[in-house]
């Protein structure tokens, strides 16, 4: 069996995030994708001091927060939007991911939205290797790449039953087969 499942490059045009949104960037460290493209505040999260410094090269006005996104610390009702964009492939685990989804259901002001980008990870390989052509919202292009490990059975339809557990309503789906976008709220 290959050992690498390679998914060939998708070309994707991220949203516009309007500058009156208070958000949350779970994951946010090596691109800081969220940070880049808006003028709105935005708490970037992540686990990783390494994956925090990667980001620093592009000098976003994020406040950095090195933990682990299911214990945020932070206080209640606070965000009006939480983005998780390619970051659920990098927490194989469910229970990492539903912990993940609890705690920013508790962060997330009511009717407040999480944005989720994720590739369908269902392959048998032992990784899975997404290639991107991001196209960002006012202007400008990234190139990258994510490895991450295959078999985890994250589809969009499974995504969508974790998020409701965890008590949030999906708002609208897009499944782009290779990758799919949530929106789901509070
Ligand atoms: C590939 S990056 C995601 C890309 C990023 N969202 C962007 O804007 O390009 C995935 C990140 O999720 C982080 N991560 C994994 N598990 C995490 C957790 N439990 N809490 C916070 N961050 C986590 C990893 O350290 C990694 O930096």
């Amino acid at each position: 069996m290959k050992k690498v499942y390679d998914v060939p490059t998708q070309h994707i045009l991220l949203p516009a995030i309007q500058q009156n949104e208070v958000v949350i960037d779970i994951g946010a460290g090596s691109e800081a994708l969220v940070s880049r493209i808006t003028d709105a505040k935005v708490c970037a999260v992540d686990i990783s001091m390494n994956k925090i410094r990667e980001a620093w090269i592009y000098q976003s006005r994020a406040d950095w927060l090195l933990c682990d996104a299911q214990q945020l610390g932070l206080r209640n009702a606070q965000f009006s939007l939480a983005c998780l964009w390619f970051s659920l492939g990098y927490m194989p685990q469910e229970k990492t991911k539903l912990g993940v989804f609890e705690e920013i259901h508790r962060v997330l002001r009511e009717g407040g939205l999480v944005s989720i980008l994720s590739a369908r990870i269902k392959c048998q390989e032992p990784k899975l290797y997404f290639r991107v052509r991001y196209e960002f919202p006012k202007s400008g292009v990234s190139t990258m790449g994510y490895l991450v490990r295959g078999g985890q059975n994250q589809t969009l339809e499974r995504v969508c039953l974790m998020l409701t557990t965890c008590g949030f309503e999906i708002v609208k789906t897009q499944d782009k087969y290779h990758y799919f976008w949530i929106t789901a709220s509070k």
